[in-house]
């Protein structure tokens, strides 16, 4: 078994709406990652993933934010660190890629400075030449050819795929154990997006990281994860490991999201879709919050919230209807 790293237990995200009412954003999820596992989180948009990956590395406004449940990294309570605690676990035994990788860097300073300072808040004994090499290094890391030009270049001189390397290299810099990859594709063309995926895997067979990748692309998750979690409006839906979640699908939801995405070479002229829209925080449903836009939901799917259940070994799946359960009880 190899070392669980993070570990997920009731997570609950609130946010305050208004003068004295919270919101609930995530809505009680645990799950786990390894050392050297990437391990996939999907979901429509608005399902709880950022939100989820902030909590975890309570980026989160704290005053505006009420957080619950465990969060344990290296069997150490997260949610207990004190500000500077947590600063120092940050970049240093977890790190975070943003979804919008712009926002991330700053565009009036050069890349170099801009790892420099990544570098030496962690270290603050090593010399500028350390930090230096440090520097060229991780961008060696993340492929880019010529590491002492890049390093003098401002965000805007380097193309998207570039700026999406350095923001890898800036993550990766300090050796995290766990990085956090929030969409990190999302913005490149696809050839730069399978560059980027594979210098992921590459780090983690180098370094044992392990890999949160969060994405709504089911094609990246099939080649790059090992396990996948699927997220439905603030919850785990269903996990399983990445081959038996694509052959054998339990979740209504989890099928619905399948079936969506094209198949290669096989031409289809409406690709089915799941009807409806993820519910507003506002206004969820009681039961299943899938039961609204559910084929198979019965009454009882809108009286309680359906708990993960284990389905087949490593296989949890929310919904008292999964598929081997309906297909059981036709027989
Ligand atoms: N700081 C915040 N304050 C209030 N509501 C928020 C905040 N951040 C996120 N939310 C809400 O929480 C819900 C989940 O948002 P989240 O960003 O986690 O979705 P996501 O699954 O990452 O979607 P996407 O795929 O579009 O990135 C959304 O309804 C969002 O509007
Ligand atoms: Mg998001």
């Amino acid at each position: 078994m190899s070392e669980t790293l993070l570990e997920v237990k009731d997570l609950r995200t609130q946010f305050k709406r208004g003068k004295k009412d919270w919101i609930t954003a995530v809505n009680g999820v645990s799950f786990n990652v390894n050392a050297g596992e990437i391990v996939g989180l999907v979901g429509e948009s608005g399902c709880g993933k950022s939100v989820t990956s902030l909590s975890v590395m309570r980026l989160h406004n704290e005053r505006l934010t009420k957080i619950s449940g465990s969060i344990k990294f290296g069997g150490k309570e997260v949610l207990d660190l004190t500000t500077s605690e947590m600063q120092s676990m940050r970049g240093n035994e977890m790190s975070m890629i943003f979804q919008e990788p712009m926002s991330a860097l700053d565009p009036i300073m050069r890349i170099e400075d801009q790892l420099a300072e990544a570098i030496s808040l962690h270290n603050s004994n090593m010399s500028k030449a350390e930090i230096h090499e440090r520097c060229v290094n991780a961008l060696k890391l993340v492929g880019i050819p010529e590491p002492e030009m890049t390093l003098r270049n401002y965000p805007h001189e380097l193309s998207g795929g570039m700026c999406q390397r350095v923001m890898i290299a800036m993550a990766m810099s300090c050796e995290p154990k766990l990085l956090i990859a929030d969409e990190p594709t999302t913005a490149l063309d696809v050839t730069i997006q399978a560059q980027i995926l594979a210098l992921m895997e590459d780090i983690r067979n180098r370094r044992n990281t392990g890999i949160l990748l969060i994405t709504h692309d089911l094609g990246v998750v099939a080649e790059t994860c090992s396990r996948v979690i699927v997220m439905y409006a603030g919850n785990i839906v269903e996990e399983a490991p990445v081959k038996e979640l694509f052959a054998n699908p339990q979740h209504p939801y989890t099928e619905g999201l399948i079936a969506s995405v094209p198949r290669l070479g096989k031409r289809l002229h409406r690709l089915p879709s799941i009807p409806g829209s993820v519910p507003d925080l506002s206004v969820m449903p009681e039961g299943c919050r899938f039961a609204p836009r559910c084929k198979y939901a019965q009454d009882s799917c809108k009286q309680k919230l359906p708990e993960l259940q284990t389905v087949a070994e490593g296989h949890r799946c929310a919904c008292p209807f999964y598929r081997n359960a309906r297909e059981g009880a036709q027989q």
